[in-house]
């Protein structure tokens, strides 16, 4: 898992740009599944046929991560950039941030700013050690995306880097592909794309794959760092169960499945309720006439940070969870 999370949080996949994401998880997987292909959008679909008895899942993990767009280079080289996703300016303040191409730069402020509660994206640029505007351009064009330069770090159980949100949850599917030997149910595994700019590689899978259940596989916050705002989520403390974020009311059915599955085979669960924020579960129960759909969920600390932190055996939990239920009949 450590290896797996570290390769695939050090790949460069804003949305609209997952190619090098999409490559990784498809040699991880090839081997391990009857079908695979890219849809129009990028989306990589993975199929586990199953006997035939059973429901048509689809489990859903998005590949990309959020970014900063480069939308204007000034006359000294200095880059300005709105948001891809939820980027937000105490955040990426003095992070060094790295485009698809290598240049490296740091994100810095127009110090006359009067209050630093009042920074916005639009007082922030790129400072890539380019002298001008030619200099600029010979190495970052109008459009290009940077993201976090933060390689995965480690402490017994605990992982930190940028892309947990959501190359964890790939993760998870990843090794929930490698562990699923015998179901009953067609499991469609996806990998989506642009999940952070709204949901979008998971509405047209969702659409052409029609599934009888739809779970995908997220961070969501804590509640457990200092005077942070209460959350019932602990690091470490087990895969969540979503029942509400702001993208969706989890399906009862799939919801207590969940639980039930948990509670038989003695794997510790939360239950989550996010406040803000949504995932692609969002999209799929949304398809077509309604997808009975639910969410398990990844604690992490710091997310959307270049240093989001996750738990080993909350990943480790969230695995056995989810064959558990994909080897066993769904109502
Ligand atoms: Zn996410
Ligand atoms: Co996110």
């Amino acid at each position: 898992m450590k290896t797996l999370l570290a390769h695939l949080t050090g790949l460069y996949g804003p949305s609209g740009k997952e190619e090098a994401v999409r490559q990784a998880i498809q040699q991880e997987i090839k081997d391990y599944v009857d079908e695979i292909h890219e849809d129009v959008m990028g989306n990589l679909i993975a199929v586990k046929k199953g006997n035939g008895s059973g429901r048509k899942v689809m489990l859903a993990a998005h590949m990309d991560q959020i970014g900063l767009i480069v939308t204007n280079i000034d006359e000294n080289g200095f880059l300005r950039f709105s948001n891809i996703g939820g980027v937000s300016p105490f955040n990426v303040l003095h992070r060094r941030v790295v485009f698809q191409n290598g240049v490296t730069g740091a994100v810095s402020y127009e110090t006359e700013l009067e209050e630093i509660k009042n920074l916005k994206l639009n007082k922030m640029y790129i400072d890539i050690g380019a002298a001008s505007r030619e200099e600029a351009k010979k190495l970052v064009q109008i459009g290009d995306i940077a993201v976090y330069h933060a390689p995965m770090a480690d402490r017994e159980n605990r992982f930190f880097g940028c892309a947990m949100d959501d190359r964890a949850g790939c993760a998870v599917l990843v090794e929930t592909i490698k562990a699923v030997k015998n179901s009953p149910n067609e499991l469609f595994f996806v990998f989506t794309v642009q999940e952070e700019v709204g949901l979008r590689g998971a509405r047209t899978s969702a659409y052409s794959i029609n599934p009888d259940i739809g779970i995908s596989l997220d961070v969501t916050i804590t509640g457990d760092t200092p005077k942070s705002r209460p959350m019932a989520i602990n690091l470490g403390d087990g895969p969540a169960v979503k029942v509400k974020d702001s993208s969706l009311i989890c399906h009862p059915m799939v919801k207590n499945l969940m639980i039930q599955r948990a509670e038989e085979a003695g794997i510790p669960y939360q239950l989550e309720v996010l406040e803000a924020g949504g995932t692609d579960s969002g999209a799929i129960h949304l398809s077509r006439e309604g997808v009975p759909s639910g969410v398990i969920s990844i604690p992490c600390r710091y997310v959307h940070s270049a240093h989001e932190m996750v738990d080993k055996n909350d990943l480790e939990n969230a695995v056995k969870l989810l064959t558990r239920i994909l080897e066993n009949e769904i109502a």
